[in-house]
């Protein structure tokens, strides 16, 4: 949840930028430039007990957008020494995990891992709560330890992270190499790239384009899976160091469902130059698997396909999710991919509309199996707004060039 408390991944500044509110969009940039100044990484929410977890990171992504809107160079100067910080934090000893795949060569990719392992300072009672089913106070820190590695995936919580999807106190966070994660990753990596050449450092161009080329490959050569035409999540073996090198092997991708499954399509978006990574009959097939994956329902996307009462799982539809998904199709180069982004994007904009004319509010999530119903579960009370929900609307409606004659109402 923390995630909005200082940005908006997904379309970090879209919403911002739709209404041009420039100004706005560049000084909460500069914030997020601060914390990572002060504390090497783009904190969990902007609050003194976070300085131990990260948000994903989009700080780049951020960045690119506002100078693409802009051509604001100075900011691009700014925050570039911030934005190798936070690379160096992504790529640490903390995050990275290299495995050698089936031809023998090595590669690198990263993960999330939080440097705590207390109760969450926001959520103490429940934590604490939950680990008094364990008995060893080593059990109980590594339960912390992982929650709050959830917590600084987004994704908290969610079945993703859980060996046992109905018992919380098998989360493994630190043992999953997190499809999403490395696809940031990689853009990071391609938008310091660009950043670089911009301000005229060569050698740093070339160096994290080629970072970014071999997160790439990585990508592909171990999470990528032909048969279901996806990305799998990668497991590592949860009793091992966690550092490699470890052996690729097959049944260690989680087969399982979820939207993150499909974000690598959004590296089609936001193309910095550098050329495609997916080509568009690779992004058509990946299309047609998302289509029967089971995600696809009639008010969005799901986050999964098994409804574990955790509130990144089905029925829930998150923002985000719907637009990095939406925007790697509708940027693939294929007008079958490009409909069905648009037919996404429709869905997701009627739901929030008709949510909003019953409740008078945004929410933080969303209901995918009917139009018009706000999201449950979890471990919160739910929260309406909503940064990411506003922004990621505002983001569909110019993309959509939305029509005042077209029906803005769930479908009769
Ligand atoms: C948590 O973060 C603070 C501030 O950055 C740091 O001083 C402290 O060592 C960290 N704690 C752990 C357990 O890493
Ligand atoms: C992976 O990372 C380690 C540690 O930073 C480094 O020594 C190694 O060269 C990297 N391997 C590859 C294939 O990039
Ligand atoms: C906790 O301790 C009890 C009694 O010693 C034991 O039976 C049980 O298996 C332990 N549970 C765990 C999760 O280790
Ligand atoms: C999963 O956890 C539940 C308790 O929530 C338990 O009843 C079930 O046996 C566990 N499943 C496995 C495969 O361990």
């Amino acid at each position: 949840p923390s995630l909005v408390s200082v940005g908006c991944p997904g379309t970090p500044t879209g919403g911002l930028l739709v209404s041009k509110m420039y100004d706005t969009a560049k000084d909460i940039v500069l914030n997020l430039v601060y914390l990572v100044e002060e504390y090497g990484f783009v904190l969990n929410g902007a609050r003194s007990y976070y300085t131990n977890r990260s948000q994903p990171p989009l700080l780049s992504s951020m960045v690119l957008e506002l100078y693409t809107a802009t051509g604001d160079l100075g900011l691009v100067r700014r925050a570039f020494p911030s934005l190798l910080k936070e690379h160096s934090f992504w790529v640490s000893e903390l995050h990275n995990v290299e495995i050698m795949d089936n031809h023998g060569r090595l590669h690198n990719l990263s993960r999330y891992q939080a440097m705590w392992n207390k109760p969450r300072p926001e959520s103490a009672t429940i934590d604490e709560e939950l680990a008094s089913k364990l008995n060893s106070t080593a059990a109980k820190e590594k339960l912390y330890h992982q929650i709050a590695s959830a917590a600084e995936s987004g994704w908290d919580f969610s079945s993703r992270w859980m060996s046992n999807s109905t018992d919380m106190t098998t989360l493994v966070t630190t043992f999953v190499i997190p499809v999403d994660l490395n696809t940031f990753i990689c853009k990071m990596e391609r938008d310091i790239a660009v950043f670089a050449e911009l301000i005229g450092e060569k050698a740093t161009a070339e160096l994290f384009s080629q970072a970014s080329k071999a997160r790439h490959t990585a990508i592909e050569s171990l999470l990528w899976n032909s048969e279901m035409e996806q990305w799998l999540d990668y497991w590592l073996p949860t009793d091992g160091n966690c550092q490699g090198p470890y052996k690729w092997e097959s049944k260690s991708q989680n087969h399982n469902i979820f939207a993150s499954n499909f974000v690598p399509l959004w590296l089609n978006a936001h193309n910095s130059g550098l050329g495609p990574f997916l080509d568009e009959a690779k992004s058509v097939r990946v299309m047609r698997s998302l289509q029967t994956s089971g995600l696809v329902c009639p008010a969005g996307i799901a986050t999964s396909v098994s409804n574990t009462g955790q509130q990144w799982d089905f029925p829930n539809g998150w923002a985000p999710l719907q637009h990095l998904i939406a925007e790697g199709l509708l940027n693939s180069g294929s007008t079958e991919a490009k409909e069905f982004a648009e037919d996404i994007a429709t869905r997701w904009v009627r739901t929030n509309y008709a949510a909003y004319k019953s409740s008078g509010a945004m929410h933080e999530k969303y209901d995918v199996e009917a139009c018009g119903k706000s999201g449950g579960g979890g471990e919160y009370k739910p929260q309406t707004g909503f940064g990411w929900s506003n922004g990621v609307l505002l983001a569909f409606l110019e993309e959509l060039g939305w029509s005042h004659d077209k029906e803005i109402g769930c479908p009769s």
